[in-house]
């Protein structure tokens, strides 16, 4: 062990960590020694110990604002939906876009022993929610003649099941040269009440990835915003693993984007109750924002308009496109994404040895959210999606109140379904449905696939 990596240790109240070191074995000591080496002490003294730069929550939530807002179709639509979705197809059809998912998080809610992209979603199907997506880029990629190039973003503890599941299936159809797999960085957890550096065994830290705002820097890291740059792609569609109706790659949404020149844009949908469990996006002081439901005082969240709608009616769904520029130039502000805390259970080894698995909250884990770059870009503007066509995210265990993957299916049947019945169908009720990507991503080519009415009495996937 270096002097000096033992002197940081000292220097920053966490020497306890070696307190096994010289019991292991070389390939243990170096393996601990390496992560040390991998983390930066002081920024985690400081992320402990500093003066955070604490938000006051609610008086930022009372300066709030709505967010400037395109509501596709409505009267204060100065685009259109037309306009949008040619300038979209456009820029899909000049190879200009890429795909983010990002898919590392440890899916603890759900506890399903596998990453979250490989769960069997498909209501009639079976598919994975891997398959359905990457079978969603493969359509657009077809449609508009283009490579869509596709960037997943994995942690060590999805890393190595993601990459053999996608090699397994040969990365259902996307040619190898158009998938890249990273992995997105760790920081390590601390105790709760101590500050202290948390052991998950004698010989390695408790770690734990660095949140879905981690993908700033392992994107840059691993040579792909150089790469995405090299191959001309200008704009990312970014959306998460663990909603399989996420709009990634939409033309008209994308076309949004492209129109009013913004660096960022991000896919909202209306809350439905002012106390509905999303963030919430928001304007304070000129700088588009993300207020987490928790942190939105409820007399704030439950303000109306005048036409008795919500005032702050934005939810966030974490889809968003970014501009390859302006993730170019965050990459350069070493303080782009700040560090929240999370609050979690994390199994550890004590000083004696002798492993804990909380059943309560007893650490810190720190992690970057995504959305905090939204105050950073020169201009952020927000889309206006419909929740029950863009949203359904798997987050629980059957059996608690929402967000199960029965929930996800449901709504995954009833977009479906409602998609043949606008292209003439009659589905006889409680049949499930279900339409492949590569069939149709859309009602419109829905209507264009089916040329006669239908009538679908029992469970149906619709596929090539
Ligand atoms: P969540 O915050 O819902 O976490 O992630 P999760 O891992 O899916 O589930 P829990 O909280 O452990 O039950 C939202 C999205 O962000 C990704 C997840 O893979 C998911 O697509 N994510 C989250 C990352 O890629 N990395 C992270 O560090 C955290």
């Amino acid at each position: 062990m270096r002097d000096s990596l033992r002197d940081e240790l000292v220097s920053t109240g966490q020497q306890h960590v070696l307190r096994f070191f010289d019991r292991l074995d070389s390939a243990g000591q170096s393996q601990l020694e390496q992560q040390l080496l991998d983390i930066d002490l002081r920024r985690i003294h400081q992320l402990v110990h500093g003066k955070q730069q604490q938000h006051d929550w609610a008086r930022m939530a009372r300066r709030s604002q709505p967010p400037p807002a395109f509501q596709p179709g409505a009267p204060s639509d100065t685009v259109g939906r037309e306009r949008a979705r040619q300038k979209g197809e456009q820029a899909l059809r000049d190879g200009k876009i890429g795909v983010i998912l990002v898919a590392g998080g440890q899916g603890t809610r759900l506890g399903f022993p596998h990453p979250k992209g490989m769960f069997p979603i498909g209501p009639v199907s079976h598919n994975s929610i891997f398959q359905i997506l990457i079978e969603r880029v493969l359509a657009f990629s077809r449609r508009y003649g283009q490579p869509v190039p596709l960037y997943v973003m994995t942690s060590p503890a999805t890393h190595d099941q993601t990459v053999s599941y996608l090699d397994e299936h040969d990365r259902f159809g996307l040619p190898a040269k158009d998938v890249a797999v990273f992995c997105q960085g760790t920081m390590p957890a601390v105790d709760a009440s101590t500050g202290k550096l948390l052991m998950s065994s004698d010989r390695s830290l408790a770690l734990a990835p660095d949140g879905h705002g981690g993908v700033l820097s392992a994107f840059v890291r691993d040579g792909l915003l150089q790469q995405a740059l090299d191959r001309g792609i200008e704009h990312l569609s970014y959306g998460q693993i663990d909603n399989p109706l996420v709009q990634i790659c939409q033309p008209e949404l994308i076309g949004y984007h492209l129109l009013a020149d913004y660096e960022m844009t991000s896919q909202v949908v209306r809350k439905s109750d002012p106390l509905d469990k999303v963030g919430n996006v928001v304007v304070v002081d000129g700088k588009m924002c993300v207020i987490e439901y928790s942190d939105l005082p409820e007399d704030t969240a439950r303000r109306r308009n005048a036409d008795g709608s919500l005032f702050l009616w934005a939810g966030s769904i974490a889809v968003h496109l970014f501009a390859v520029s302006f993730l170019e130039r965050m990459s350069h502000s070493a303080d782009a994404l700040p560090f929240h805390h999370a609050l979690k259970k994390v199994s550890y080894v004590d000083q004696l040895g002798m492993r804990h698995d909380p059943d309560q909250p007893n650490a810190i884990k720190f992690e970057q959210f995504v959305f905090d770059l939204l105050p950073r870009a020169e201009h952020a503007i927000v889309v206006e999606g419909e929740k029950s066509d863009v949203f359904a995210p798997l987050k629980n265990a059957d059996g608690a109140a929402d967000d199960t993957a029965a929930d996800v299916r449901n709504a995954m049947v009833r977009l479906h379904t409602r998609w043949v019945q606008l292209a003439g169908a009659t589905v006889i009720p409680g049949v499930p449905i279900e339409i492949s990507p590569l069939w149709a991503v859309d009602a419109e080519q829905v209507t264009e696939r089916m040329t006669e009415p239908l009538v679908i009495e029992r469970p149906t996937f619709f596929h090539e």
